[in-house]
């Protein structure tokens, strides 16, 4: 493996993670919602997750959130579009007042913001193998 890789996820804390938001922002094509709105989405989530201290590993409260932007996440329609994961759970029409609302309720009290949902959908769970090309037995 690529020490400067594995160097980066630990410092990200990638191993710690307990959930993932997606948010479409700095589209290179802006279908969702303007360029402007995206992009006041996406600075507004990773302004209050570093005030929260929700953007790195915490055992109180015990909630670290990676965030990833996405140039888009083919909805494509009423944006910006946020996507959080285990859950599996759409949010549409995020603005920083919705994002608020989604830190506080979802990320922190664990209730799904139903005034933003557009979808909840659990991805199933698979049992995976590791498997080594360079495993000779
Ligand atoms: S441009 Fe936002 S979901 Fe496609």
């Amino acid at each position: 493996m690529n020490q400067e890789a594995i160097t980066n996820l630990e410092k990200l804390g990638l191993q710690k993670i307990q959930r993932h938001i997606f948010l479409c922002a700095d589209q290179t094509k802006p279908k969702c919602c303007s360029h402007e709105e995206g992009l006041e989405s996406w600075n507004y989530l990773k302004r209050r997750l570093k005030e929260l201290g929700l953007d790195q590993p915490s055992a109180d409260p015990p909630c670290f959130v990676f965030r990833t932007k996405a140039n888009c996440l083919r909805v494509c329609e009423g944006g910006p579009i946020l996507l959080i994961y285990p859950e599996g759970v759409w949010y549409q029409k995020v603005t920083p007042i919705a994002i608020e609302r989604i830190i506080q309720e979802h990320l922190l009290n664990n209730q799904i913001v139903t005034d933003y949902l557009l979808l909840r959908h659990d991805l199933p769970h698979s049992e995976l193998n590791i498997t080594s090309q360079n495993d000779d037995s």
